[in-house]
């Protein structure tokens, strides 16, 4: 397991990012009855594109691929399948990024058997353009290289697992770590900064969960 090319997306990017994706949607003339959040990521541009696009109507479906940061499970799956009746809606599904596309074509695909909306479209804050086996209707940015993007609602659980991989990588070559010398191998490895908060965090939940040991100010990565 490597390093991960990533980057720090902020609370005002998502805003930015939601308001010019509803203004494309609104430019396309689309008026969706109601949106649809894939979660977990989909829900805070599905919230404020509510809020850009004046739609009332808010639901979520539970669509998941990737189950660590930067790390892919082996296959989409819908959690809590719940039947409803959209029939003569305008839907819009919304997600944060779409990567191998593979969680929103399986949650488009259980919306169009089940739900059976008038009409469904799908808008993203992101699209990887190589890698996805889905074009979004709307996106707002086009990403042409993989990247991991480490947004604002995922910053203490990415952060927790980027810690776990280095330290289970770099505790081959030095078993004791200071609270510093994490912080500066952690900058080495993923040029990101998460802010104190975040990582005193995301190192307490190590401790927790028994992968880092303290002892006498000096961290130890226990294998497992
Ligand atoms: N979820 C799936 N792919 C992602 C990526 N490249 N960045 C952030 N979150 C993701």
């Amino acid at each position: 397991m490597g390093k991960v090319p990533t980057k720090l997306v902020s609370w005002d990017d998502v805003v930015e990012w939601s308001r010019g994706l509803a203004i494309k949607i609104k430019e396309s003339n689309y008026r969706p009855d109601v949106i649809i959040a894939v979660a977990r990521g989909g829900f805070v541009p599905a919230r404020l594109l509510c809020d850009f696009l004046n739609v009332e109507n808010l639901i979520s479906i539970q669509s998941q691929h990737w189950t660590e940061a930067a790390k892919a499970a082996d296959k989409a799956i819908i959690k809590f399948a719940y039947e409803l009746d959209l029939s003569g809606k305008k839907a819009l599904l919304v997600d944060d990024i779409v990567d191998t596309g593979e969680s929103l074509m399986l949650a488009r695909d259980f919306i169009m058997k089940h739900w059976k909306p008038a009409e469904l479209r799908i808008a993203a804050l992101q699209w990887i353009s190589p890698v996805a086996k889905l074009k979004p209707d709307y996106y707002y940015i086009e990403v042409t290289e993989w990247v991991w993007f480490q947004y604002p609602w995922t910053r203490l659980e990415d952060t927790f697992q980027f810690l776990k991989r280095m330290l289970s990588e770099e505790s081959k070559y030095k078993a004791e770590w200071s609270y510093d010398e994490i912080v500066k191998k952690f900058y080495e490895w993923y040029e990101i900064d998460v802010g104190e908060t975040y990582f005193k965090d995301a190192i307490k939940m190590l401790i927790e969960e028994g992968i880092l040991e303290l002892r006498n100010n000096k961290y130890y990565y226990k294998s497992s």
